[in-house]
């Protein structure tokens, strides 16, 4: 695998790459909510980075990015203004948040004023976070992208979910004139791939019985007990973390399992992954385990640095 790590803006790094680069696109950009007093948290990713990210991702190819409850709106409607078709919304459930919040009533009687407000906060408990989903338009059918750019369509099979077995019914066609045999897991009929020139008197259609391992994915992730039957991973351990000695002392570290599902949800094999708000590395841990090509770009010097060393010592 090859991994790219650059230390700027990424709006400037960008733009020595070609239209049209990228296979896909997986990010944390900043929240906008001043995470812990950082600068670089102040917006939801600089409108002119994602311009960027929309001339350098493949048509078809997807991003996901990234949310925090609060601001998510505003990284939602800047993806769309500038192009991008919004596709879904993934909902990542974690337990391991904290309140950040005081209580009123306690406050006020510190002041010595007498009150009824104890047990009364400013702040739910964080549980979740939104990540976007959204797609890079593009003139061709689904099928005809795929063919020509190798993007526009999500890995399902690759991203199932445990190893329970699940039956899908799948449709074999073949066209007897041309040979052409159509075997694939198109689900039942696909409107888009039937349309072709193929000649539909010359065909025979069969459905066959597929097991899969593991249940499709869905627009949830979970961490928490009870959303086990959806795509699990643990928080990020200390080893992870600090892997390669790095001492990362990065705020808001992602857990490479989940990047590595992400990445394996929207990337083909070997595909060229980007992440322009590259942190302490941790989406570049993730592409290295998934076997593809990584680019990764940050401001800030140290986190490069951190990245580096992270992903050297990441194993597959
Ligand atoms: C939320 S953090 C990413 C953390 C990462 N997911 C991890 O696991 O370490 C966002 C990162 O974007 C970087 N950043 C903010 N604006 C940027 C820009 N315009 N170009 C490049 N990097 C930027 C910040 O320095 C910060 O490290």
């Amino acid at each position: 695998m090859k991994t790219t790590l650059h230390n700027g803006n990424s709006a400037e790094v960008l733009k020595q790459y070609p239209d049209n680069h990228f296979d896909s696109i997986v990010t944390d950009p900043p929240y906008g909510i001043e995470f812990l007093g950082k600068d670089w948290d102040e917006n939801t990713g600089a409108i002119e980075v994602w311009r960027e990210c929309l001339r350098v991702l493949k048509p078809g190819g997807y991003l996901l990015a990234f949310g925090a409850p609060r601001t998510y709106h505003r990284l939602a409607t800047n993806l769309e203004d500038i192009g991008f078709e919004i596709k879904d919304s993934l909902m990542w459930l974690y337990g391991s948040g904290f309140p950040k919040t005081q209580d009123v009533g306690n406050r006020l009687t510190k002041k010595g004023i007498d009150n009824d407000f104890h047990g009364w906060k400013t702040a739910l408990k964080p549980a979740h976070e939104p990540i976007i989903m959204c797609r890079k338009p593009t003139k061709l059918s689904t099928m005809d992208n795929m063919v020509k750019y190798g993007v526009g369509a999500l890995n399902i099979d690759g991203s199932r979910v445990g190893d329970e077995k699940t039956i899908t019914k799948i449709t074999k066609i073949t066209n007897t004139e041309n040979g052409v045999n159509m075997t694939g897991k198109f689900g039942s009929h696909n409107d888009e791939y039937y349309n072709t020139e193929r000649n539909k008197d010359k065909e025979t259609t069969e459905i066959i019985n597929v097991e899969n391992a593991g249940r499709f994915p869905s627009n949830v992730i979970g961490e928490v007990e009870g959303y086990q039957k959806y795509f699990y991973h643990p928080k990020v351990s200390r080893k992870e973390r600090d892997m390669g000695e790095s001492n990362n002392i990065h705020p808001t570290i992602k857990p490479v399992a989940l990047m590595k599902y992400l990445v394996t949800l929207i990337t083909p094999p070997n595909g060229k992954v980007l992440d322009p708000f590259n942190g302490s590395g941790s989406t570049g841990m993730a592409v290295k385990e998934f076997g593809g090509e990584y680019v990764g770009i940050d401001l800030d010097e140290n986190y490069i640095k951190i990245s580096r060393k992270r992903i050297n010592a990441y194993q597959q």
